[in-house]
């Protein structure tokens, strides 16, 4: 038998990947990149504590219209063995020989056709995650908007032919008309792509004030990139930095967080002479839009349109 989804546990003659080497660490556990047959799969392990990202990951995958979107990582299975302490979690999905983004950039620097692609296919993944599509058909299923709530370089895979895949679904939140969307309160994420009304500590959002959370981070992604565009004039800086890296080192408080994009409303530097350039012009005004003090300004709807139209303007 081949391992399709769903479920180990409803297909129990599916054999465990073989871990082979870890890939990634997270907060949740970590990454192993594993064989399953005669593929390579990616299993997330996660730590005992982190059941609730566990399942909540899962309900993510489940969702109707969820699969095979190309630019969400494709979900394999999730498993469990033991009990209690004993207990280990996991979860199945395709493997990306790339790795993340944030992995790719610290080594390598990319042409604008490139940077495009990958941020136009960043924003088709990110807005089908956002969308609600209703039940259209008989068969065809509704899809709910979700919230990433933990959009980052890290996050984001890149396929071998250099177009995006949005993963980790952990702290992800549906929004299912009429049903409240759980517990979806707090500070979470990651505090460097914290959007001020995050790091302010507001709570109660609705559901586009989560959407809009996650495009303040997208900005942030859009500026990793440029920063490593070989064709950005002055080309891509010597050393890959994250979002305010610069200005705040490798593990900023939550106070200096606040400090600087609140009270200071900083940004990672847009240079001048990325504004002279007439697409990355473009760019820097789509990321500034997004990376709005005011939430309400962001305007998310036509990111994916605006980079499309650059995109296809940079190939003619
Ligand atoms: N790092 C995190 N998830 C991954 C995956 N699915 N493939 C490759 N590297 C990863």
């Amino acid at each position: 038998a081949t391992a399709q989804h769903p479920n180990f546990m409803m297909q129990p003659e599916i054999k465990l990947p073989q871990l082979i080497d870890i890939k990634a660490r997270g907060r949740f556990g970590c990454v192993w990149k594993a064989q399953l047959q005669d593929k390579f799969v990616a299993v997330k392990v996660f730590y005992v504590q982190d059941r609730q990202s566990w399942l909540n990951e899962q309900e993510v995958f489940n969702t109707e219209l969820v699969h095979y979107h190309p630019n969400i990582l494709n979900f394999i299975a999730a498993a469990s063995r033991g009990v209690a302490v004993e207990a280990e979690l996991w979860l199945i999905t395709e493997f990306h020989e790339l790795g993340s983004l944030a992995d790719y950039l610290k080594t390598n620097t990319m042409s604008l056709p490139v940077a495009l692609k990958f941020m136009e296919t960043m924003a088709t993944g990110l807005s089908f995650l956002h969308e609600d599509i209703p039940h259209r058909e008989p068969h065809k299923g509704y899809k709910p908007a979700i919230a990433h709530r933990d959009f980052k370089s890290k996050n984001v895979l890149i396929r071998t032919d250099m177009t995006a895949v949005i993963a980790d679904f952990g702290l992800a939140v549906k929004f299912v008309p009429g049903e409240c969307a759980g517990e979806n309160h707090g500070q979470v994420g990651t505090r460097r792509y914290m959007a001020p009304e995050i790091l302010e500590g507001a709570i109660n959002f609705q559901r586009d004030a989560f959407l809009r959370i996650d495009m303040y981070a997208f900005a942030l992604v859009m500026w990793e990139i440029i920063t490593r565009c070989s064709d950005s004039p002055g080309g891509a800086t010597p050393t890959y930095l994250m979002p305010y890296e610069l200005e705040l080192g490798q593990h900023p408080t939550l106070d200096e967080m606040q400090a600087l994009v609140i009270d200071q409303k900083s940004r990672p530097v847009v240079k001048d002479s990325w504004r002279q350039h007439e697409v990355i012009g473009i760019l820097c005004e789509t990321m500034e839009d997004c990376w709005d003090h005011d939430a309400e300004a962001r305007s998310a709807g036509c990111v994916e349109e605006r980079i499309n139209h650059l995109h296809r303007r940079v190939l003619a």
